[in-house]
């Protein structure tokens, strides 16, 4: 596909994700690549602009990560950001040193408003900082066009090389004109047209994968998660019945959760494929009978899925593609993309199925990152529920019930799920809580209820704020939605006397509660 491109260096800053993302909010596609791609798959790609990413290292020290000077020579415009921008300032001959005053935080900063950098942000203004090296001394050619109290170099450009340097994090929603200065570069100074757009994306996507299996038969795990829900409508509407997307119900989702997926994609449903739903609850349960450990659960799981999924595809045949619902975090993150390369702990469910008859996998969301896979399944009209469903691991509630898995824990925990996810939509928290579940812990205390004693269990609530899922804090939820959550799982949910909510933050904890 002939679209425009713009492209991330990534020299091992935390925000590397973050940049791509804003970059493809105005409109414009933007992929992430390490300091050590080659500049020769660099020109390759003809980029419209590129942009060098802050990382944790000192520029001027040996071993630190660089990049070839001829990345500045090749007329294309070049904006470097904190770490990325002391690296073009030091390779160019400015000076970079140790800054006598570290600035960390909300920074106030004056900006030239002249330069095409700065269109539509104020003299004055707030900006993201996070430094302790700074630019003493900006290269020869280089005007200084922002400073702050301590930083005398905070950005500067050479508008005849197109080079840029920004100190902050234009990046981050604390930067408050961060968009329109990213906006500005991509659109003033590359002159990028905008031709990344979802409605374009969803056509092009649907043309391509038409073309691609020709009459060929094509096989979905859907597990009614977000990104396996988008992949398959996309392969639904490209291929219709030649698709069929097997569900497994491992008796581990959440409350109705089943019957919504098959409510959406199964025969009353709104989409032309085949659906088969497997209920395997009870071959589950079977198999977590007695076992506490909780990795032996998250394995017998993984394993169990894919003894049924590939029961399933035998009967289904040889099939010539096989779904997958890989999205762009997954590749940067599994070490494709950019530089800070984590690999996953945790596979979805246990990863490929190993005797599934296909010739090839198709990967539909490969280059989304996971706010654009919601926005293509809304321009697909998937139902909004589905579309924002918050993550759910592919073990399910299996790592959501302290001990041992039993039909009465699962049938516990979703019912203190579905009140407790009921209540915080009531009180719109909805959107602002990034995850939160109900879980079981395997504790039994005694209580009093009505004028009998009980012993029964506690249910955890936990509910986290986090951007990637890999350091979260516990949301702070009014103590009058907590409450109401409370009485309501206690004179609701049987077999529950105590409800506590969850403070840990991720680390020590997880987000999970298993
Ligand atoms: P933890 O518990 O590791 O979770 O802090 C981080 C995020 O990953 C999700 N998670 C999983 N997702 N399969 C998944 O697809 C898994 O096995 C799995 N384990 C954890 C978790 O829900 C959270 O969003």
């Amino acid at each position: 596909m002939n679209r425009e491109l713009v492209i991330v260096i990534d020299f091992g800053g935390q925000y590397n994700q973050l940049v791509a993302r804003r970059v493809r909010e105005c409109n414009v596609y933007c992929e992430i690549y390490s300091y050590k791609t080659d500049i020769e798959k660099i020109k390759d790609m003809n980029p419209k602009g590129i942009i060098l990413t802050g990382g944790p290292n000192s520029c001027y020290e040996a071993d630190s990560p660089t990049y070839t000077k001829e990345l500045f020579e090749l007329g294309i415009p070049v904006l470097g950001l904190c770490y990325g921008a002391q690296l073009m300032q030091h390779i160019l001959g400015g000076k970079v040193g140790k800054a006598p005053v570290r600035e960390y935080g909300k920074t106030e900063t004056f900006v030239s408003t002249k330069s095409k950098l700065f269109e539509n942000v104020e003299e004055n203004t707030i900006v993201w900082m996070s430094h302790f090296d700074y630019i003493a001394k900006a290269a020869p050619g280089f005007e200084v066009t922002a400073y702050t109290k301590d930083c005398p170099v905070a950005t500067a450009e050479d508008i005849t090389r197109n080079l840029y340097a920004i100190q902050f994090h234009p990046e981050v929603l604390h930067t408050i004109r961060g968009k329109e200065i990213l906006s500005n570069f991509v659109y003033n100074i590359c002159h990028c047209s905008g031709d990344w757009k979802m409605d374009s994306f969803v056509e092009n996507s649907i043309r391509t994968i038409r073309e691609k299996v020709g009459d060929g038969k094509v096989l979905c795990a859907l597990s009614g998660g977000v990104d396996s829900s988008v992949a398959a409508v996309l392969l639904a509407k490209a291929v219709g019945k030649q698709l069929t997307c097997v569900f497994v119900d491992h008796g581990l989702l959440r409350k109705n959760e089943g019957d919504e997926v098959e409510a959406v994609f199964g025969p009353n449903g709104q989409y032309d494929l085949n659906f088969i739903r497997v209920n395997a609850q009870d071959r589950y349960y079977k198999k977590l009978a007695g076992v506490t450990e909780p990795e032996k659960k998250r394995k017998i799981i993984g394993e169990e899925f894919i003894r049924v999924f590939e029961e399933e595809a035998k009967k289904i045949g040889a099939v010539d593609y096989l779904v997958q619902g890989t999205i762009y975090p997954d590749v940067v993150e599994s070490g494709l993309g950019g530089e800070s390369a984590v690999i996953k702990s945790h596979h979805n469910v246990g990863g490929l199925p190993e005797y599934v008859d296909f010739k090839e996998i198709i990967e539909p969301l490969r280059d989304l990152f996971k706010d654009e896979v919601r926005k293509a399944g809304l321009e697909l009209g998937i139902p909004e529920y589905l579309v924002f469903r918050q993550p759910f691991p592919g073990p399910g509630l299996g790592i959501r019930i302290i001990g041992e898995v039993t039909a009465e824990k699962v049938r516990i925990v979703q019912d203190a799920d579905a009140i407790y996810r009921e209540e915080i939509a009531n009180a719109g928290l909805d959107r602002e809580i990034n995850q939160y579940f109900a879980a079981l812990t395997n504790m039994r205390s005694v209580g009093v209820m009505g004028d009998e004693r009980t012993y029964d269990y506690a249910v955890a609530l936990r509910a986290v704020k986090t951007i990637d899922f890999m350091t979260a804090e516990s949301a702070e939820i009014p103590y009058e939605v907590l409450n109401k959550v409370m009485n309501r799982i206690i004179n609701e949910v049987k077999g529950v006397n105590r409800v506590f909510y969850d403070l840990t933050s991720k680390p020590p904890g997880t987000i999970e509660f298993e």
